[in-house]
């Protein structure tokens, strides 16, 4: 069998806490001991709420942040002290805020053509590259401030592209897109994967995202995977309370669906932070 395309081994990630006046107050472990493996071509999804160590996994499986310990492979290769660029031909990443990612003094052609530059690639692909994505080949001559969100996303994923990457680290790529829209960017990158058998680390805080876009699903908590599986399967039988409790606001689609829905107790008529849930658990637990 062959290596995975990507897998992380026991990676920490620990940050310094400072006070106002600079001095060291603590750490914060951002990422606690996380392993995974994504076979060439599928995708796999990693939930949790904000904070929980999602974009800082992004950063390091992208070589701009160094992990304290652990491992990651690409293609069954450590790339842990390999200078970030000489693997950046292989792994790219599109961000949560499409807008922020691309320079508002570039039209959408320049941008890409940079990324065709920087590794050597014919500029004449950039036409090739917006038709991959769907936009029209005159959108090259467009700034940024003249496209919708949906749009700037695409260009980001072109310019992602433009490398020919075998990794794509999809960080909260639709966090910021209308429903509507989020919903049309996922089937461009499901109909990329399926084309070009692009491999996906997909991170968002949304798990119903991940119902029908991943094959396996990774619950991030607090830095830490708290339960991970076949998608299908966390979501009819999770077996960690704040998988339930990230499961709980996503919409059921069946009555079988709402039939396994959690029982999640609500504080004020709104469901519980995931401190709140866990909590009242441990008092659930000391009380039987
Ligand atoms: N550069 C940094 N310096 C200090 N703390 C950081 C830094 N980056 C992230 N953190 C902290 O690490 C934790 C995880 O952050 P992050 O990976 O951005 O989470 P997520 O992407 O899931 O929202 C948070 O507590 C955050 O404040
Ligand atoms: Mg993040």
């Amino acid at each position: 069998m062959s290596a995975p395309t990507l897998e992380i081994r026991n990676l920490t990630k620990t940050f310094p806490i400072r006070t106002a006046f600079g001095g060291k107050a603590g750490a914060v472990t951002a990422v606690d001991d996380v392993s995974l493996r994504v076979a060439a071509g599928a995708v796999y999804g990693l939930a949790g709420e904000s904070g929980s160590g999602k974009s800082t996994i992004a950063r390091m499986v992208m070589g701009l942040t160094r992990p304290d310990s652990g491992d990651i492979l690409i293609d069954g290769q450590s790339i842990i002290g390999v200078k970030s660029h000489a693997h950046r031909g292989r792994v790219q990443m599109v961000f949560q805020n499409p807008g922020a990612s691309l320079n508002p003094r570039r039209t959408v052609g320049q941008s890409i053509r940079v990324a065709l530059d920087a590794h050597g690639k014919p500029a004449a692909r950039v036409g090739d590259l917006l038709d991959m994505v769907q936009l029209p080949r005159h959108f090259a001559d467009r700034y940024p401030h003249e496209l919708s969100g949906g749009q700037k996303q695409r260009v980001a994923i072109a310019r992602a592209l433009a490398v020919e990457p075998r990794l794509l680290v999809l960080d909260e790529p639709t966090s910021a897109l209308d429903v509507s829209v989020q919903a049309k960017v996922i089937e461009l990158l499901e109909d990329l994967g399926r084309d070009l058998g692009l491999t996906y680390l997909f991170i968002s805080h949304d798990l119903s995202l991940m119902r029908n876009f991943t094959a396996e699903v990774g619950v991030l908590y607090r830095g830490r995977i708290v339960e991970t599986g076949p998608t299908a399967r966390v979501f009819a039988d999770p077996q960690h309370d704040y998988t339930r409790l990230l499961l709980a606001s996503v919409p059921v689609i069946s009555d079988e669906e709402a039939a396994l829905r959690p029982d999640i107790p609500l504080i004020n008529g709104e469901l519980p932070t995931a401190e709140e849930l866990l909590a009242l658990r441990q008092a659930e637990r000391k009380s039987e």
